[in-house]
């Protein structure tokens, strides 16, 4: 039987020890930048919401430079169903007409964006928001697919006011609308322009916070997660339909930005409280890590 002495002794040298553990990751990642794709899916509740953003702040705090990606399909879509325009999919992105165009800018550019650059605001940070035509950032082209509409890639890509911003002190928010050369609008999947970014930026983590555990050997159930795969085997799942719908994007930046430099790239379970800091800052890795190489550290 444990006494009240003993138990806060107890709960005093966990509280020690966690905070001690961090101490070598947070001399490792100082000064390096971590871009965090905040996904639609995981923003819903309010108070994770709360914990993700204090956990922003805190890299920020600790010397890292976060540079923050966001979706907002879930927003996206009851906006749609409000002036009765229907939603629909390919191949896990949105087919996006020209009012779909309309409503994706307005909603992610205008609301989603301005509210986690408050809310980074409000919990001490200093935030900016932009989407890929503030600076130049992200110039795009048609994504290619038939009958996919204002769906774009990332075609060039120019990190100046990233830097910028990052040296000062700031958090950069990036909504991932951006336009041709003829200014036309397109919508880039969120996943795919936190990889381009990270990749440019030669970022130490890109980190995909989503609605599900990590990668899934069976999407149904939690208890497959895949931990740790490699370039090759990320790959395979997409070729033998283990990986589908919205984590094909996923799987597909991870793997193009550790083929360009990025050391590891992680997914996630966003609805786990400071699922961020646990993966940053502790010994117990979450969610499913991929890596260039199995044989490379
Ligand atoms: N093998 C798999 N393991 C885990 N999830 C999978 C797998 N295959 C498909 N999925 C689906 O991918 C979804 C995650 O992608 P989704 O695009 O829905 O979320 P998000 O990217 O976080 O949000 P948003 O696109 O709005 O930014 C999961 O909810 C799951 O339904
Ligand atoms: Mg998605």
């Amino acid at each position: 039987m444990v006494n009240d002495t003993e138990y806060i002794k107890q709960a005093e040298a966990t509280r020690v020890r966690v905070l001690s553990e961090a101490l070598p990751y947070i001399q490792q990642f100082a000064g390096r930048t971590v871009v965090v794709k905040y996904g639609g899916a995981a923003m819903k509740d309010s108070e994770l919401k709360d914990t993700v953003i204090r956990d922003i702040v805190f890299l920020s705090c600790v010397g890292l430079r976060p540079i923050v990606v966001h979706g907002g399909g879930p927003e996206i879509n009851s906006w749609l169903d409000k002036l009765g325009i229907e939603a629909q999919f390919k191949n896990g992105l949105r087919v996006t007409d020209a009012p779909t165009m309309d409503v994706v800018e307005m909603v992610l550019v205008g609301r989603v964006n301005k509210e986690i650059v408050a809310l980074i605001n409000q919990a001490g940070g200093k935030a900016v928001g932009l989407c890929g035509k503030d600076g130049n950032l992200i110039k795009a082209r048609p994504q290619g697919q038939e009958g996919i509409g204002f769906v774009g890639d990332v075609s060039s890509i120019d990190v100046t006011i990233l830097n910028t911003l990052v040296e000062n002190g700031y958090i950069p928010v990036v909504s991932s609308v951006a336009a041709d050369e003829t200014g036309q609008s397109y919508n880039i999947n969120a996943d795919t322009v936190a990889g381009e970014i990270a990749a440019a930026l030669n970022a130490e983590k890109l980190i995909l916070l989503t609605d599900t555990r990590g990668i899934l050997e069976n999407y149904k159930d939690p208890s497959t997660l895949i931990p740790k795969l490699d370039i090759q085997e990320a790959r395979d799942l997409i070729g033998t339909g283990v990986v589908a719908g919205g984590m094909i994007p996923k799987v597909n930046c991870c793997v193009r930005s550790l083929a360009q430099g990025v050391k590891a790239a992680h997914i996630l379970d966003g609805r786990i409280p400071h699922s961020l800091l646990l993966e940053i800052f502790t010994d117990v890795g979450i969610g499913t890590m991929l890596v260039g190489s199995h044989f490379t550290p």
